[in-house]
């Protein structure tokens, strides 16, 4: 079924079972490569909520859950390029091992600030999991994302964490604009 928010109408582009099923081969991963290392997940805010939930419900290995907030779209589809630093991460991250859980990378601007600013606090290491990821729109590769649970084409997409004008995110699926 579509989707319309205000100007813009939305069609489904990945169920909700197809991301469940994802998530659990990601968590498995993450269960075996973390499970002598304590890692601290972080999860960057808004649009990582929903699958943050799901991921970690998967994760059986002892672990910390903890969260920042950033944000660049401001309403808009198109990124800003301005990053607001709304929250900070408020533990020590110092020689522990990060796995940082962001909903998407589209240029990768906000990654790769995120990345820099929690290098200088001298992690372990920092690992990155995005639900999703846009490749024909990278302009800053971050080789910390490591896994990423769907590429997808360069457009719009709302649902499972992700909004338009702060709509959308509860949708339990991905949809994305129709153009
Ligand atoms: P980047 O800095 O260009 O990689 O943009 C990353 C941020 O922009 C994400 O964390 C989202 O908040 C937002 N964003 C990027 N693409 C989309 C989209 O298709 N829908 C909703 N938000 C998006």
């Amino acid at each position: 079924m579509n989707i319309k928010i205000a100007d813009l109408e939305f069609e489904p582009l990945i169920s909700a079972e197809t991301i469940l099923a994802r998530t659990k081969e990601i968590a498995a991963q993450l269960n075996i490569d973390y499970a002598d290392k304590a890692p601290i997940f972080v999860g960057v805010l808004n649009g990582c909520f929903m699958f943050m939930a799901d991921l970690l419900r998967q994760i059986n290995i002892p672990c910390e859950v903890a969260f920042t907030k950033l944000s660049s779209y401001h309403g808009g589809i198109t990124t800003t390029r301005r990053i607001r630093d709304d929250f900070d991460l408020l533990v020590d991250i110092t020689n522990r091992h990060v796995v940082l859980v962001e909903d998407i990378v589209d240029t990768g601007n906000t990654l790769d600030y995120l990345v820099a600013k929690l290098s200088h606090r001298k992690p372990a290491s920092i690992t990155v999991c995005a639900l999703l990821l846009k490749p024909d729109a990278i302009e800053y590769p971050v080789e910390e994302l490591k896994h990423v649970a769907f590429n997808i084409p360069n457009e719009f997409v709302i649902g499972y964490g992700l909004d338009y004008l702060e709509m959308g995110r509860n949708l339990d699926g991905i949809y994305k604009r129709v153009v």
